[in-house]
């Protein structure tokens, strides 16, 4: 699969909390690891440089991921293994592989900075591109199609539930009319029809179509109904005793891992309150501000409530 003017040796993505991840999952040489959202292969990079003799499973439903992170990890040859899938997929995809359950999981929620910043993606306004915002390019409805196919109404649930975006009717209106006007081809005319639903000024410092193209695309990619399914599945395929390490980056996504871990038949949550990036990370990395890192331990379902808790990991409370 290719798509014209993306360079697919730009896989410029920084990782978020890599020596978190590491630290709270703690590889060893006989573990098997799996990289839900393997982007360009940083936390799989760093999981397999803290255990060199680990097997490791990465998956992306991004074919330029897919490439990108193939790349990074060839030097570790048959250990490893990336797969294009959705996470959802993933019983199938450890069948296919012959492996019945895994030591750890990671999962770095949400978009990488290529698809953001590829004005071929249509993630962002800053850059005038297609309505797309897949990150799936081979299969889907893109951004344009959801709009053209929901209802004036039913884009203004999304745009209020995934955007929390207070004037949703107003600008779900300016939207269809921009539509219906046949001035609806770019990202461009997207954020034009918002700022004519709610004004041209900047909100706490967040320009005024933030929110909409964060709802579309949350809807366009059905990222929480992904992420409810997936943590769902998890605790079928980490062996008990193994670690689930959560990054998610708005409340949304948080509010159900938070959720998920809850649940005392199934995990031992390692952190309490999620934990956050440290100062220099923050600085070096903006994009990392808004990370939140849960982790837990499975713990044998019969065992639940009598079961010792292991320890929590030092750093993390
Ligand atoms: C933040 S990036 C991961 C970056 C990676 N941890 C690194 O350090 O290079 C998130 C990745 O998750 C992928 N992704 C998001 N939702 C997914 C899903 N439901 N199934 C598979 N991949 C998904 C995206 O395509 C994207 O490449």
């Amino acid at each position: 699969m290719s798509m014209p003017g993306i360079d697919r040796s730009a896989f410029e993505h920084v990782t978020v909390m890599a020596q978190e991840v590491v630290q709270v999952i703690a590889p060893a040489a006989d573990g098997v690891y799996l990289d839900l959202t393997a982007g360009g292969g940083g936390h799989s990079a760093a999981l397999l440089e803290a255990a060199p003799e680990a097997r490791l499973i990465a998956i992306d439903r991004d074919p330029l991921a897919v490439d990108a992170a193939r790349a990074r990890l060839a030097r570790h040859g048959e250990k490893v293994r990336v797969v294009h899938a959705a996470f959802t997929d993933v019983e199938q995809v450890l069948r296919d592989l012959g492996v019945a359950q895994v030591t750890g999981v990671v999962a770095d929620l949400g978009v990488s900075s290529p698809q953001l910043d590829s004005p071929e993606r249509g993630m962002s306004f800053r850059q005038a591109g297609p309505l797309d915002m897949r990150m799936d390019t081979t299969r889907g409805e893109t951004a344009y199609e959801l709009i053209a196919r929901v209802s004036q109404d039913e884009l203004a649930n999304i745009i209020y539930q995934f955007g929390e975006e207070r004037r949703s009717r107003r600008v779900a209106r300016c939207i269809k009319q921009a539509l219906d006007a046949g001035e609806l081809a770019s990202t461009t005319d997207l954020r034009r029809a918002i700022v004519r639903a709610v004004g041209p000024r900047r909100i706490a410092g967040m320009d005024p179509a933030t929110r909409t193209f964060q709802a579309l695309r949350l809807a366009v990619n059905q990222e929480l109904g992904e992420l409810g399914k997936v943590l769902e599945l998890v605790p079928r395929i980490v062996a008990p005793g193994g670690v689930a390490a959560f990054i998610s980056f708005h409340s949304l996504e948080d509010r159900l891992v938070k959720r998920a871990f809850l649940d005392r038949d199934v995990w031992f949550r390692l952190t309490k309150k999620p934990q956050t990036v440290g100062d220099r990370e923050r600085e070096e990395n903006p994009r990392s501000r808004s990370a939140k890192l849960r982790a837990a331990r499975r713990v044998p379902s019969a065992l639940s409530f009598e079961a010792e808790p292991v320890e929590e990991i030092d750093g993390i409370s």
